[in-house]
C-alpha cells in the first residue's frame, strides 16, 4: 500500500480528563483540499493545531510526504496556518507582511521581492501592497494572510475558519478566490469550518467530525448522498427521518420529493402546513398521516402549480442511499 501524502494515525488528545480527540485516522492525498466540518467544540481547531505543532498530542503519528513530523517544532514542519483573526503585523505594509516569512528562507532581496509580487498579484492585492493592515478591508487583510501563508511554499496549508469574520458577500467571493488559488498552486490544504455550505462548495473531501471523532470522510457528494449515520445526514444539509411500520428509518432529502395536486401511483397524501419562501426555492412543511416532512420545491415550479397553504398535496418520496 502506498502511503498518502498526509497520514494521521491513531491520534488521541485529552485536556486533563476530557478526551477531545478520540482516535483520529486520516489519509489526505497530495494537492487535495480537505475540510474539517463539525459543530462547535468537536475538536476541529485542536486537531489543526496538533498538525501545526502548536498543541501536543497524547498518542499517534503525523506523517507528511514520508516524513514523521509528530515530534518536530512548528517551525521545522514547513506548514502555514491562517487564523480566523487576521493576525497581521500592524506596523508592516501588505508587502512587508507577505515578505516577512521569506526573510530567513531567501536571502536575495530581489528574488524575494519577485516572489512577494507574484503572490500579491495572485490574490489580487498588487494595488494595495503599500497599505498597512488598518487601511485594508477585512477581506483584503485575509488575502494578505493567505499570501503570507502561501509564499513560503508550505507542504501543508492549514486554515482555521478563515472566512468566518467576514460579511456574507465578501465571504462568498473569497471562497472562490481561495479555491482558484488552490487550483493554481495545488498546495495540500486543510480548512476548518462549521459552515456546511462552505465545506461542500470548497472541499475536495470532507472530514465530518462529531465529539472528537471523524465520523465520515469522503467527497461532498458522497457525504451528502450517502451519509454514514444520522448525525452526518442531519449535519450536512436538511433531511427528513421517517419510520415505517416495520420500524425501519428512512432518510429523505427535502429536494427528493415529487409533489402532485392529484394522487398518483405510489404517492402519499398530505396537507400543506406551512410554506416558506427562500428565494430560489420554497420550503414546504407537509403533514402526512404519521409524519411531518420538509419539502423543497424550486420557486418556478411552485408558482406555476400554485400550491397554497392548507391545500391537499400528494408526494412521492425518494430515500437517500445511506442508512435505512
Ligand atoms: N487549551 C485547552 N484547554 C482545555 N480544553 C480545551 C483547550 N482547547 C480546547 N479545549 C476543549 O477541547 C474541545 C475542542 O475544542 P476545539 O477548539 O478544538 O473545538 P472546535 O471544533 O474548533 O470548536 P469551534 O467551532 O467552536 O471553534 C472543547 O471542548 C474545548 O473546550
Ligand atoms: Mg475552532
Amino acid at each position: 500500500m502506498t502511503m498518502a501524502y498526509l497520514s494521521i494515525v491513531g491520534l488521541k488528545k485529552s485536556f486533563r480528563k476530557h478526551e477531545v480527540l478520540r482516535n483520529i485516522n486520516l489519509q489526505v492525498e497530495k494537492g487535495e483540499f480537505v475540510c474539517f466540518l463539525g459543530a462547535s467544540g468537536c475538536g476541529k481547531t485542536t486537531l489543526l493545531r496538533i498538525i501545526a505543532g502548536l498543541e501536543r498530542m497524547d498518542e499517534g503519528d503525523i506523517v507528511v510526504d514520508g516524513r514523521n513530523i509528530s515530534r518536530l517544532r512548528p517551525s521545522k514542519r514547513n506548514l502555514s496556518m491562517v487564523f480566523q483573526s487576521y493576525a497581521l503585523f500592524p506596523n508592516m505594509t501588505a508587502f512587508q507582511n507577505v515578505e516577512y516569512g521569506l526573510r530567513k528562507k531567501i536571502k536575495d532581496k530581489e528574488k524575494r521581492k519577485e516572489l512577494v509580487e507574484l503572490m500579491l498579484a495572485l490574490v489580487g492585492l498588487s494595488d494595495v501592497r503599500k497599505k498597512y493592515p488598518d487601511q485594508l478591508s477585512g477581506g483584503q487583510q485575509q488575502r494578505v494572510s493567505l499570501a503570507r501563508a502561501l509564499v513560503i511554499e508550505p507542504d501543508l496549508l492549514l486554515l482555521d475558519e478563515p472566512l468566518s469574520a467576514l460579511d456574507p458577500k465578501v465571504r462568498e467571493s473569497l471562497r472562490g478566490e481561495i479555491k482558484a488559488t488552490h487550483d493554481k498552486l495545488r498546495i495540500t490544504t486543510i480548512m476548518v469550518t462549521h459552515d456546511q455550505e462552505e465545506a461542500i462548495t470548497m472541499g475536495d473531501k470532507l472530514a465530518v467530525m462529531n465529539e472528537g471523532e471523524i465520523v465520515q470522510f469522503g467527497t461532498p457528494i458522497e457525504v451528502y448522498r450517502a451519509p454514514r449515520d444520522y448525525f452526518v445526514a442531519d449535519f450536512v444539509g436538511k433531511i427528513n427521518f421517517l419510520t415505517d411500520k416495520k420500524n425501519v428509518t428512512w432518510m429523505i432529502r427535502p429536494e427528493d420529493v415529487e409533489c402532485y395536486t392529484e394522487p398518483r401511483e405510489g404517492t402519499l397524501a398530505g396537507t400543506i402546513a406551512n410554506i416558506e419562501f427562500r428565494g430560489p426555492f420554497y420550503r414546504l412543511t407537509v403533514a402526512l398521516s404519521r409524519h411531518t416532512i420538509l419539502i423543497d420545491l424550486f420557486s418556478k415550479d411552485i408558482e406555476k402549480r400554485a400550491f397554497k397553504l392548507h391545500d391537499p398535496i400528494h408526494v412521492r418520496l425518494h430515500r437517500a442511499e445511506g442508512l435505512g
